[in-house]
């Protein structure tokens, strides 16, 4: 019997980071042009053809969508050379395809990838989201408070009244409530009109990003990505799928899950050790946009391990085509 062949985190993590370039860089020419359709499918066309030349054994398992919806990099589909270690894939191509539509900040191109079998199947539905990031207890904020008990346990914990929290919100008529709970504590929010992959990375770095916690329910596939992305960075993140009807509840079941209604910790998300890698599509806090000069364009991507705590910041200068 042939042994297993070790998930090489720090050998792999280069390879991904130039898949996450390459996406970057397919959707360049798309930003700001109104069409996120073909900027999803320049960097998904990308990123497929990068993995397929990583020594891997790769299963899709947060991806593009189910099989009949979706041709490339959905869930399941098998990418890599096949020569490596089996390994769990999550991604999203284009994380802000509006985003990058209307040349608007923070869209970024996200992949993550740890040993075969360690990450959520998490179905396309959604998922209620808290994170904060790195240094409180365990628990110290939790789904089943209000959003007024989150904001005053963090203020607590973090030795600031409620008027020193800054919260990251999804701008959507389904969080009207949670917005005007969370003006009522004196906090400020910080409204995004997508991406809350970035959201959620934004709390791991308060100093820098100005946020302390993020709420609200948002696609479930991004919540295990920016589960994959807090356990490098630091920082807890919980989450809930949400389920609206039979057929969303059918898709749970297909993905292996029986308990709907369980509170998904960052370490029930993601079990082992994971690496994680994006690029600027679309300048922001997190990271630099594409920069386009004559013959050239410049990306910037972070590369961070789990199992070591790293964190790069890598600039690439490419040839335009
Ligand atoms: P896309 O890039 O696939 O368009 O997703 C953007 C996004 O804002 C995610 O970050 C977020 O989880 C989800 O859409 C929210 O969904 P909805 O727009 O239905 O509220």
């Amino acid at each position: 019997m042939s042994t297993p062949i070790d998930f090489n985190d720090r050998m792999l993590s280069l390879g991904l980071a130039r898949v996450a370039e390459q996406a970057a860089i397919a959707s360049a020419d798309w930003i700001g042009r109104g069409d996120e359709k073909a900027a999803d499918q320049a960097a998904v066309n990308a990123m497929r053809d990068q993995l397929n030349q990583l020594d891997i054994k790769g299963v899709v398992v947060i991806g593009e969508g189910e099989r009949d919806e979706a041709p490339m990099l959905y869930i399941g589909e098998e990418v890599g050379n096949g020569d490596g270690p089996g390994v769990d894939i999550a991604l999203d191509p284009l994380e802000g395809t509006t985003l990058t539509a209307k040349d608007m900040p923070n869209a970024l191109t996200v992949i993550a990838m740890g040993p075969r079998g360690t990450m959520l199947h998490a179905p396309d539905v959604y998922m209620d989201k808290l994170a904060i990031g790195p240094g409180f207890e365990p628990g110290v904020v939790t789904l089943d408070m209000t959003p007024k008990e989150r904001v005053e346990a963090l203020a607590k914990a973090k030795g600031c009244t409620t008027n020193d929290i800054t919260v990251c919100i999804l701008e959507r008529p389904r969080h009207e409530s949670v917005i005007a709970e969370v003006r009522a504590t004196g906090a400020g929010i910080r409204l995004i009109t997508d991406g809350d992959v970035a959201g959620v990375m934004h709390c791991a770095e308060p100093h820098i990003t100005g946020i302390d916690m993020y709420m609200g329910s948002g696609g479930a596939p991004e919540g295990v990505l920016a589960a994959a992305a807090l356990k490098c960075m630091g920082g807890q993140i919980f989450g809930r799928l949400l389920f609206r009807n039979d057929d969303e509840r059918g898709r749970a079941a297909k993905a292996g899950i029986t308990d709907l209604d369980k509170i998904y910790s960052r370490d029930e998300m993601v079990t082992d050790n994971v690496i994680f890698a994006a690029t600027g599509v679309t300048g922001g806090s997190l990271l630099p946009g594409i920069k386009r000069e004559v013959g050239w364009l410049t990306t910037e991507t972070l590369l961070m391990r789990s199992k070591t705590g790293s964190v790069r910041r890598m600039t690439y200068r490419n040839p335009a085509s």
